[in-house]
């Protein structure tokens, strides 16, 4: 397993370029499924998870080229398996996408219960409830979901409401929705930018939706969708993690290739605390650390209230801001394992329940840590960033599924941190 060594006290100058976005891109992988033309998606992430969504696909029979590393050319005209295995679903939940389109295109589908981060017991009840609303018929085999449409093959569109906003759900709705017969309402869906990126390629693919990015969609069933081409929009958790380390190194970032407008409630909690974030233009940031930053309180929610994919990045901010504020998780349970980590590198966080509470400035020191998922990990490297002294991050492996190339854009901007290879044959990088 790889690891990361941080040494750290640099403050971070210059530009860095945001890559496509991860959950955008694995909805737009699995919507291939659901037409037998080509569908060519452009800006995907050279991540773990897209390697990962792509091999899906390609077991399920459908071929993926890329003529270029951050272009796929998807087509699933030959699709008979399926099934998503458990091998790939326990690496990673997001293969609880192609259930969908797999459903509403063939009448059928196979998923292993999904694994994925570790943080939370994350079901999947709520998806298999919409589908049962759309006429599928669900049941659970030895840890596989089994779902059929009605005997005429074709889901039938329905009016429902998810008691609890779910990002997959609501995607894995639209997809099935797209050709289901009739009309389809979903609400209390979720308003995501990653469903209105979804959205925009499905209409493109011949799909009537409209609404994506409010609480209420529509979605007119249609016989039969076509091939596009899309490109993905840029990652804002990659965008935020950035801004955050620009702001705990007392640096200046230029931060290209982003959309503003999709991390307004980060834009603004970084400013509360005292960090200088300007729009120069609509893909670019500008973000400056003061030196000066002071405790605020944050609670995760659905978008566009803060995302609970930057609480861990967010509370490595809050150990440098004079004070002591409250980081409230309210998304997923279990989503605090960065935190023994970050207090054994000298911060003074307390846990309560879903609540963080942190008290700063502490000056961190390196340490031996270990990465437990995705969003912990970039944490943890953020932690590095500011601490005195040597950081060894463990089971980076994580960090590969979600952040392109972390090292070589950490390092052009002048961070000292090395990627530590062990010499295992799948190890994914772009870093060189
Ligand atoms: C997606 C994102 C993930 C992000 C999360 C919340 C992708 C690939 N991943 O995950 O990065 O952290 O949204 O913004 O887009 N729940 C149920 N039953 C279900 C589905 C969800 O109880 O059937 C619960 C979950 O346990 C969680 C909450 O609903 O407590 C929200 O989860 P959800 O929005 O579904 O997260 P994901 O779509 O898995």
């Amino acid at each position: 397993m790889d690891k990361f060594l941080i040494r750290g006290g640099q403050p971070l100058r210059g530009r860095i370029e945001i890559s496509g976005a991860k959950n955008s891109a694995l909805p737009c992988l699995a919507a291939a499924l659901l037409t037998p033309e080509t569908v060519i998606l452009h800006n995907v992430p050279y991540v773990k998870d897209l390697i990962t969504q792509r091999r899906l696909l390609e077991d399920l029979g459908a071929t993926v080229l890329t003529p270029e590393l951050r272009t796929h050319k998807i087509t699933a005209n030959h699709v008979e398996v399926f099934e998503a295995p458990y091998e790939l679903v326990k690496t990673m939940r997001a293969s609880v996408l192609a259930l969908g389109p797999l459903l509403a295109r063939f009448g059928q589908a196979k998923v292993s219960l999904p694994g994925g981060c570790a943080i939370g017991t994350r079901p999947i009840d709520l998806h298999l409830k919409a589908f049962e609303q759309l006429g599928a018929t669900v049941s659970l085999e030895s840890g596989d979901v089994i779902a059929r449409a009605p005997a005429s093959g074709r889901l039938i569109g329905n009016e429902f409401e998810f008691e609890k906003v779910t990002v997959t759900g609501t995607e894995n709705v639209m997809m099935a929705a797209s050709l289901a017969k009739g009309k389809t309402v979903i609400r209390n869906a979720a308003m995501e930018p990653e469903i209105e990126d979804l959205a925009a390629l499905l209409n493109k693919m011949g799909a009537r939706i409209k609404g994506a990015g409010t609480p209420v969609i529509e979605i007119d069933g249609v016989e039969q969708l076509g091939g596009a081409e899309h490109t993905i929009i840029p990652d804002r958790i990659e965008t935020g993690t950035f801004a955050v380390a620009a702001a705990i190194t007392g640096g200046e970032l230029e931060i290209k290739n982003c959309n503003p407008a999709h991390l307004t409630a980060v834009i603004e909690k970084l400013r509360e605390a005292g960090v200088i974030v300007d729009e120069l233009n609509q893909s670019t940031l500008h973000v400056r650390g003061t030196g000066d930053l002071l405790a605020r309180d944050v609670t995760t929610e659905p978008h566009p209230k803060f995302p609970t994919d930057m609480q861990a990045q967010y509370m490595v901010l809050m150990t440098q801001a004079q004070g002591t504020c409250t980081v409230t998780e309210t998304i997923f349970e279990n989503r605090f394992m960065h935190v023994g980590e970050l207090i054994r590198m000298g911060a003074d966080i307390h846990i309560s329940g879903n609540h963080a509470v942190v008290t700063g400035p502490r000056q961190l020191t390196g340490a031996k840590v270990i990465a437990s998922d995705l969003r912990a990990s970039a944490s943890l490297v953020l932690a590095g960033l500011c601490a005195n002294g040597e950081t060894l991050i463990d089971r980076v492996y994580h960090i590969d599924r979600g952040y392109e190339a972390i090292v070589r854009k950490l390092r052009s901007v002048g961070a000292m941190i090395d990627r530590i290879k062990e010499n295992l044959p799948e190890t994914v990088s772009a870093e060189s």
